[in-house]
Parts: structure tokens; sequence; C-alpha cells
């Protein structure tokens, strides 16, 4: 195989078959291997112990890797490529099958805050290409959890809205979690997507700044606030506590002392992730998806210009870009379906502009903690789940991968939403006018209607030749050559088929044709896919495997694969431990 346009020299594959939901195993391409290089539980911090699944407690979660491992960067800190950071979210938990039966609710639920957040981790290994090494207590690495101090800015730090009776100020917050999806940007900064916190708190429900995000009196099943007064938003004293999730956050992620940033700027919604690009006059542009069926997609421009170059003085600057900008979400506008595609124009609705609310009847302030309600205000387009939203940095256009949304009515169908019913999902491509990220405009399509043969309505953006089914859209990345690679959360449910990570050219005359790479093991699903195709390397994390077993029946026993039975006190964990794999030509 040579360099045909999608064919990357360095990651030649033939698509792997689909894999049926019950096979428990990693299944990658001929030719290429796969190794597990961190696992839920390894240690990670000096002093942490090994993992004990028999015998947790929160003092060695903190410093150990967390559970169900999303977002992923692999950050190269020398030139030989032989030394890197591992960044890492830890999204939720699954206490079914983490503590072995009869572990106290406390511990249980201690260890979880302790399992969540994210991780920075020093990698090793000999040459470029070779499979990484993770270094136990190496000097960088570090543990954020839900007991990590996150500092608060932008136009809502300080706000009342986000005080409490432990935060007076309402600009320091205590923890991140539900940390789903992410974005590393061009200052090293990795950014990280607070999404499903509502299911943490017991609330109320009754005011529609709760129910709007989903709280309610049934959400939370871990009972937190059974040790945690702050987990109860019924009382007077933490009614704002969810106000103080569902951020974008910001980590340093070399400099383990520094304290990682709420930016409300950016808005407060069930973040995905987010992702940067900059614009040719400096800007900084960030993309985002709000993950609920019916919610928007949100762009968002940074109010000063990045500084280029790695000195102090132009780092520092950087890391205030998120702070100030304009936040604004995205309406699609379909030209008719008699052209045979899904495609249109569209406009980006501003919601705060220089500093204040373009919503009548909405402060700032309220846009920021509300943004859910103030969007509503301004009539954007309802999508069907908007997960992951990045731009390729290649072409400059941007990827919407909007998941799927069973809910959807036939009467609710529209150009770019099309599919009542939609179980499979669809991938949406945005190309700003002019090339201007910070342009009012845009157009669009929809390059994969995803599906497998029996679906209706699949389009794999005018590729007519045979595709790999596809469902589920997830997480986006981009190999050298620009090609998208999209991995997928429900195939199993959607079309009975476990879920992957698939290529597709975006340009050229293979734009479109989807092809499976690998196959994650029976529960899970792909995430954080990283394809460094130029030394023939992917990776991905290989989140929630076995979700629905238990820890006495385990339904799945990646990544190690020890036999039922062994001695867990022995480091013999017969379950599933969700960890991080890279995949590697053999
Ligand atoms: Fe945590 Fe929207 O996936
Ligand atoms: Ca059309
Ligand atoms: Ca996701
Ligand atoms: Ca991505």
């Amino acid at each position: 195989t040579g360099a045909a346009p999608g064919r990357p020299r360095q990651l030649p594959f033939t698509p792997i078959a689909p894999q049926a939901r019950t096979l428990d195993a990693v299944t990658v391409p001929a030719g290429y291997r796969w190794d597990a290089i961190l696992r839920w539980g390894d240690p990670i911090l000096a002093g942490a112990p090994a993992f004990d699944p028999a015998a947790q407690t929160p003092e060695a979660q903190a410093g150990q890797f967390g559970y169900n491992n999303d977002y992923l960067d692999i950050i190269e800190t020398n030139r030989a490529g032989t030394t890197a950071l591992l960044v890492c979210n830890h999204e939720y938990t699954n206490e079914n099958i983490m503590f072995p039966p009869g572990t106290a609710a406390e511990t249980v639920v201690r260890t979880a805050w302790a399992a969540h957040g994210m991780s920075v981790v020093e990698l090793t290994r000999r040459k470029r290409g070779d499979v990484w090494t993770y270094v136990p207590g190496a000097r960088l690495n570090r543990r954020i959890t839900l007991d990590t101090i996150f500092t608060v800015d932008g136009p809502a730090a300080g706000s009342d809205l986000l005080k409490t009776k432990a935060d007076p100020t309402g600009r320091t917050v205590r923890g991140t979690m539900n940390n789903c999806a992410g974005g590393t940007t061009p200052w090293g900064t990795v950014l990280s997507g607070e999404e499903n916190f509502n299911q943490y708190f017991l609330a109320t429900g009754t005011e529609r700044t709760e129910s709007r995000y989903g709280l309610s009196p049934t959400q939370d099943s871990r009972r937190w606030r059974d040790f945690d007064p702050r987990w109860n938003a019924t009382s007077a004293d933490y009614k704002n506590e969810p106000n103080r999730f569902g951020w974008i956050v910001e980590v340093g992620p070399t400099d383990p002392t520094s304290t990682p940033v709420k930016h409300t700027a950016m808005g407060r919604f069930k973040h995905e992730g987010a992702n940067v690009i900059v614009n040719s006059d400096g800007h900084v542009v960030a993309y985002m998806g709000d993950d609920e069926r019916f919610d928007y997609v949100y762009r968002f421009v940074s109010r000063d210009t990045m500084r280029p170059g790695n000195s102090p003085k132009a780092r520092q600057h950087n890391l205030t870009l998120l702070s100030e900008g304009d936040l604004s979400v995205a309406r699609f506008t379909g030209d008719g379906l008699a052209d045979g595609v899904s495609d249109g124009t569209g406009e980006w609705i501003p919601l705060t502009r220089g500093g204040a609310s373009m919503v009548p009847g909405f402060t700032i302030e309220e846009v920021l903690v509300f943004t859910r309600l103030a969007a509503d205000a301004v009539q954007p387009t309802k999508m069907d789940r908007p997960e992951d939203v990045e731009p390729s940095l290649r072409s400059g256009r941007i990827y919407v991968a909007c998941t799927n949304n069973t809910s959807r009515q036939a009467a609710q169908v529209d150009e770019a939403n099309p599919r009542p019913l939609n179980k499979d999902g669809h991938v949406v491509e945005m190309i700003p006018t002019n090339g201007d990220h910070t342009a009012n405009t845009f157009a669009w399509n929809l390059i994969l209607i995803c599906g497998n043969e029996q679906s209706a309505g699949r389009y794999f953006g005018g590729w007519t030749g045979p595709v790999s089914p596809i469902s589920c859209p997830d997480n986006v990345a981009f190999d050298s050559e620009g090609n998208l690679w999209v991995s997928t959360d429900g195939q199993p449910a959607a079309i009975g088929l476990n879920d992957g990570l698939f290529k597709v050219p975006v340009d050229g005359p293979e734009r479109g044709h989807v092809q499976q790479f690998l196959a994650v093991p029976s529960g899970a699903e792909t995430c954080g896919p990283v394809i460094r195709d130029l030394e023939g390397s992917v990776f991905v994390a290989v989140q929630h495997p076995g979700e629905d077993g238990t820890y006495a029946a385990p339904q799945s026993r990646f990544p190690d694969y020890v036999p039922a039975g062994s001695n867990a006190a022995a480091g013999q964990f017969a379950g599933p431990r969700p960890s991080v794999v890279q995949v590697t030509r053999s």
C-alpha cells in the first residue's frame, strides 16, 4: 500500500469484521497487536499501594489510576519522542463491578470520589513507535479527584449563584466529576467537559433551573449525600452546589502544583468536551456539544488573541484565553431534501458578547450558569445528542458526532436531524464561512448517517462501496492526513455489535468510506482515540468493559483475562479493569 489519500503510509490496514456484542476481546487488524499500558488501580503517585480489588480504600485510589478512562491524550515531552505525559479523564464509576459484596457504603462512596476526575502520568519508551511504559511515582504524575481545589474564573466567578456554605466566595470549587471528552490546547493545557453531574445530587427539581439540567429527587442512586452534605441540593446550604459543576475545566499537565480552572465564560451544560482551533486572526475558538437529546452545539470565541511561542510570558497570557469571550449557539437551516442530501447553511446566535448578555431577560451570570435556559430563548436547532465537536486542524471543517436520539418523533425531524427514532446517529460537517471561525455563518452537511444494511436513510458521504457498519458515533479524532476517526458508544444495543473505532476519509474519492480499525470488549465503549499514524500507533481508552456484570460474576475479564476464581488479594482480579490500550504494528 502506498500513500494514496486515506491510506496513511504508516497505518495501513484491512478493516476488521464487525464483532458480536458478546465477544470479550479487543480485536485489531491483521498485522497489529494491542497492549494495555495503564489500568484502573495502577499506582501512579509515589507511595501509592499496588491495586488490591479485595481491599480498596479512598486513600489508595487517590494515588492510583482512576476508573472509566474517557478523554485521552499522549503529549510528547522530548524531541526524541521517548518521554510523554498521558492525560486522561475518569468519567464515572461502576460500583456493581468495582467492589466486593459487603464493602462498607462509606468506603464505596469515598473510593468512588477518588476514582473520578483526571490522571496525568509520565510515560517512557526506548524509541519512537515502541509501546509506552508508565512511570510510577514520576515527578509530574498527578491525580485530580473530587477533593482537588479548582479556581472559578470568567464573568460568573463570584456570582451569588455559585455560593455555598463551604464557599461563600463562589470562586473555589472542590473537585471535578463526570469528565467525559476533552481537547488539548495549542498552549499545552487539557480541557475536560463535566457532563452528567446531575446524577450525583439530590434536588427538588421543582425549579426550571434544576429540571432543565435533569436535577431531580430520583437521580442520586449513589447516595453521596450520606457522607457529604454538599450533594444534597435540597438544603439551603448547598442549593447552589450543582451550579458549580457542568463546566469546561482546564488543567496544565506539566505543573502538578497548578490550580485547575473552571471557565464560566464557556457556559454551563452537560459538556461533552471542548476542542480549540486558532483562527487566522489569532482568536481562539472552542467548539462544544451538550450531550442530551434535543440539546445544542455551542461556540466560544476568545476576547484576546493567542501569543505564539513557549516563553513564560506567552504561556501566562494564553492561560487566560478561555476566561473571557463570546458564547454562541448553533442554528442549522436545511435547503430542502429535493437535492438528495441533508445540507444547508447555519448561524451562530449570540448568547454573550463583550462580557454582556445578549439574551433578553437574562443577566450575564444567568446566561453562563443556566446556559440551557438562555439558549432555549433564542431557538437554536435541537440536535440528536451532540457529543464530541472537533475542528480538523488541517481543513478547518468541524465535525459534530450526534450519537443518537430515539426520542425524536416524525413530527420533530429537520434536515440536520433527519431520522425519527434515531438509534444510529449521524455526523455533521460544518464549514465556516470564508474559513473564518469567528464568522456568524457556516455551511453544513451530514457526512455520515450511520447504521448497518438494515438501517433506513443511511448515507456515507457519497461513497457507495462497502462500509463497516457503524452506529452511535461519540468521539472524533484526526490522523496526520486529515482523515476522520470515529469511536462509538452504543453499537451493542443499536446494531448488536461491539463498539469500535472507525477511519473515515473526508476528502477525495474515498470520502465517507467507513472502515473499522478495532473493536472493544463486551460491554465497553471506545473512548479517547489518539491516532499517531506516522509512528504506527493508535490509542484508545476502553471504558466500562463488562458494566452489566457483578463483582462475583464478571461479564468481562479485560485486559488481563485472569481466570475466574483467582485470588483477588494476590492481585489476581478476575473482573474487568478499564484501561488505556496502545495498538502498534506487530
Ligand atoms: Fe460521557 Fe456524552 O458521553
Ligand atoms: Ca439538502
Ligand atoms: Ca462521550
Ligand atoms: Ca476528540
